[in-house]
């Protein structure tokens, strides 16, 4: 039954539980959709305000090219998957009046975040896990997912779910940040590290080989996932810091691994580790602002099967949507009792 509030029927969703407190729970393969949320995730992400400082200010700004080049049209319901603290939901219900958005996220405490954040209707945000998406088949006019995929250990499972939930047609779009060649903020602090500690270029290395942030790497499950019409870029921003203490504190703020790293450290290694990151922010003149050049990956292809209004065939779906969910995407009326986004 349509219930006339704008995002996919809640009823078809399984019951979730918390997101577990420590990242890097592995869903048991056995258990189906239905169980209590245990999320693959290897972001350590705890406290949105130090996620915003973290990254979130970062995201916010990549979250306008990623849309640019995304391109998932300005009607219909999308889907923000590993939503984090709602920057790229924000970005793109501010777009269009049109469109409604569900941020999903595996951790509890971004999700909270958002909700306080995000003061539009037309935007709701829930605990989910990305390898199990807790909506029907072809429930969304787009699906984007922005810096998640590198912290999900199964990207390629996360990707064949972003599919199953698109309609024929849909836009599904990913970016990562080129960890190796193109985030020169983080190389400062990984470089550094691992010259001082083993601990430290095991982090670098773990860091510049996640799944997803090598060139070619997110076309590459595009096209395994069966999407057509793919299209890579690499999109750049640049990452601003007013002084040395600005850049430091994301790192002892406990989000994502590089700060998991840094609070594991006594405090001999802490203060060894701090001096020469300074040193090296420094790099020839005194404290202040300094600029550095982010690039990310992004890939966008377009759901198989029959395009929206346009009535071509691309290949027979493998999977059909069930009734449910669908259609109601497209009314963009909120339910009314629904917890909404304040
Ligand atoms: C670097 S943050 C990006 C967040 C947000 N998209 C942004 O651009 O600011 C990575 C996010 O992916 C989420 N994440 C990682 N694995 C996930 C999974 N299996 N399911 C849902 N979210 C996941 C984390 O909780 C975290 O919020």
């Amino acid at each position: 039954m349509p219930s006339g509030h704008g995002f996919p029927d809640e009823t078809t969703i399984g019951p979730l539980g918390p997101a577990p407190a420590i990242a890097a729970v592995q869903r048991d393969a056995s258990s189906p959709a239905e169980s209590p949320l245990t999320a693959s995730s290897t972001f350590p992400a705890t406290d949105g305000n130090a996620y915003e400082e973290q990254m979130g200010r970062w995201s916010r700004r990549l979250a306008e090219p990623f849309l640019d080049f995304a391109d998932p049209g300005g009607a219909g319901c999308i889907l923000d998957l590993g939503c984090g603290t709602g920057s790229l939901a924000q970005a793109l219900a501010g777009r269009s009046r049109a469109c409604r958005v569900v941020g999903l996220d595996a951790s509890d405490a971004y999700v909270e975040h958002a909700r306080r954040r995000i003061d539009d209707p037309r935007v709701e945000v829930r605990a989910g896990d990305a390898c199990a998406i807790p909506f029907p088949d072809q429930s969304f006019d787009g699906v984007l997912s922005l810096l998640m995929l590198p912290f999900v250990p199964r990207a390629d499972t996360a990707v064949a779910e972003m599919r199953r939930v698109a309609r024929p047609g849909a836009i599904v779009a990913a970016a990562s940040w080129d960890a190796r060649g193109g985030l020169v903020a983080q190389r400062i602090f990984l470089d550094t590290a691992a010259v001082l500690d083993p601990g430290g270029a095991g982090l670098r290395a773990r860091n510049c080989t996640r799944p997803t942030t090598r060139p070619g790497e997110l076309a590459a499950i595009w096209r395994a996932a069966g999407f057509r019409d793919i299209r890579e870029a690499a999109l750049t921003i640049r990452m601003e810091y007013a002084g040395f203490g600005d850049y430091w504190g994301p790192f002892v703020g406990g989000q994502g691994p590089a700060a998991e790293y840094v609070a594991a450290l006594n405090r001999t290694a802490l203060a060894r580790l701090r001096e020469h990151v300074r040193r090296a922010y420094l790099d020839g003149e005194p404290d202040g602002p300094r600029s550095y050049a982010a690039t990310a990956w992004a890939v966008r292809g377009i759901a198989p099967g029959v395009a929206r209004g346009a009535g071509s065939v691309t290949r027979p779906l493998e999977r059909r949507a069930p009734a449910s969910g669908a259609s109601e995407c497209r009314s963009h009326q909120p339910r009314s009792g629904r917890r909404s986004i304040r």
